[in-house]
């Protein structure tokens, strides 16, 4: 069995992979490597979820947990004006984040190392798009739900997938009791993306 790919410091002997993809009508390349989620291949739910995210121009977006950048990548593209920061805790993800980022001539986003919403501390989102680390446990993925509120503008979306037989009903429920309401918005391949929006009564 691997290393878990959400290791902070992953210490399984390098591997480099590059991921050429068309994403929303756009080429993207992604270089990749052992110790970091989904290395030969854009995972299906991070497709999935790409497929479905609306953002508009001049959002501010955060792509929590973003191993190599694919989403937040993506998302700064669609973002006309917008910026996107992309966090991950694992340093490897973190460091091949970077170099996408420039490697696929983004500019205006950035990326930051640190534990869930800690490297955001006091900023508030448009959107907060996460494929999230099922395998790190229910109480990572509960701090991601439940702290999402607190990150989001008025009007902001939180966007998560999980595959069906890995609880994404139940997510939706916790995302329900963190936002009033949480909808499924694309299925497929065994995934489902779900969607919960801020709105204060
Ligand atoms: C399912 S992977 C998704 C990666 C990437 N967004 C994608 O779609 O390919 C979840 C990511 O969350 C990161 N992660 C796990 N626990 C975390 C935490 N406590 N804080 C920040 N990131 C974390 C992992 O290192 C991993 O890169």
């Amino acid at each position: 069995m691997g290393e878990q790919y959400f290791a902070r410091r992953p210490a399984s002997r390098r591997r480099p992979a590059e991921i050429r993809v068309s994403v929303r009508g756009r080429p993207f390349t992604f270089l990749t490597d052992a110790g970091v989620f989904s290395r030969g291949e854009l995972d299906r739910g991070t497709e999935l979820l790409l497929a479905a995210l609306e953002v508009g121009p001049c959002e501010l977006i955060l792509d929590l947990g973003c191993g190599y950048g694919a989403i937040g990548i993506v998302a700064a593209r669609l973002s006309d004006g917008g910026h996107v920061i992309l966090t991950d805790l694992n340093e490897r993800a973190v460091g091949l984040a970077r170099g996408n980022v420039a490697a696929n001539r983004i500019t205006n986003a950035d990326v930051r190392m640190g534990n869930l919403y800690e490297p955001v501390a006091g900023m508030a989102f448009n959107h907060i798009v996460c494929n999230p680390p099922i395998r790190a446990g229910r109480a990572v993925v509960d701090r991601i739900v439940a702290e999402a509120p607190a990150h989001l503008r008025e009007g902001g979306t939180l966007w998560l997938v999980a595959r069906t037989k890995q609880g994404a009903e139940s997510l939706r429920t916790r995302m329900a009791v963190a936002f009033g309401a949480a909808d499924v918005v694309k299925r497929g391949g065994g995934f489902k993306v779900l969607r919960a929006t801020k709105r204060t009564p």
